[in-house]
């Protein structure tokens, strides 16, 4: 047992392997679960929560932690957890765009929705709003994580500027998830 739970990437298949049976067994009655819509929405809440949870990680713990932790352990957060942190906030962040453009275009209202057509304009903000975040992610979080973290060479100044601005567009991202949320979940 502790070796099966010691694999993350078997305990994932078999989370797989679970969901697909519950899937077979309810689409008797619902063989609506068995549609790409279905099974597209699935995977999109599955990264979003990759995503945002991350985001929650970054701001609730790894932030404001940070400057409690004695400068020999720093690196551990900075060269380690923070690095592998941000791959999967990342790649989580645009599997999301792309799986929830996906769900709105097999659902046949996506120009609606980006028009902001009046019944589509709930999902149609989230929408914008989570695209807004997303691009945040990709062209100035990551950007300035870099710097900050090392991974690209930076002079002290410059390492400096960009943890403050990754930092408040982190911020900016935990402000705007709140309406996203509803918006998300509210629809229909
Ligand atoms: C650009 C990014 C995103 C796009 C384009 C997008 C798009 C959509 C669409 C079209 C729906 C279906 C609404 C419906 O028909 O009821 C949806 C649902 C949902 N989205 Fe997103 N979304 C994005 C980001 C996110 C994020 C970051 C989260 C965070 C967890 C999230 C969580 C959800 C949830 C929980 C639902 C409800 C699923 C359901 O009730 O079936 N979305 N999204």
């Amino acid at each position: 047992m502790a070796k099966l739970f010691g694999n993350l990437h078997l305990v994932l298949l078999l989370g797989l392997i679970v969901a697909i049976g519950l899937i077979f067994c309810v689409s008797v009655d619902r063989p609506d679960v068995l549609s790409p819509n279905a099974i597209l929405r699935w995977f999109h809440v599955f990264f979003g929560i990759t995503w945002i949870g991350l985001l929650y990680y970054f701001n609730f713990v790894q932030i404001p932690t940070m400057p409690t932790i004695p400068a020999e352990l720093k690196p551990g957060v900075s060269k380690f957890i923070a690095p592998k942190a941000l791959f999967f906030f990342r790649w989580a962040a645009l599997l999301t765009v792309l799986t929830g453009l996906s769900v709105a275009y097999v659902s046949g209202y996506a120009k609606e929705a980006m028009m902001l057509d009046r019944t589509y304009r709930l999902i149609g903000i989230g929408m914008y709003l989570a695209l807004f975040m997303a691009a945040n992610v990709w062209f100035v979080i990551w950007p300035n994580q870099k710097r900050a973290l090392g991974i690209v060479p930076a002079d002290d100044a410059s390492k400096a500027a960009s943890t403050k601005m990754a930092m408040m567009a982190s911020r900016l991202n935990t402000l705007l998830s709140i309406p996203m949320l509803f918006a998300m979940t509210n629809f229909s």
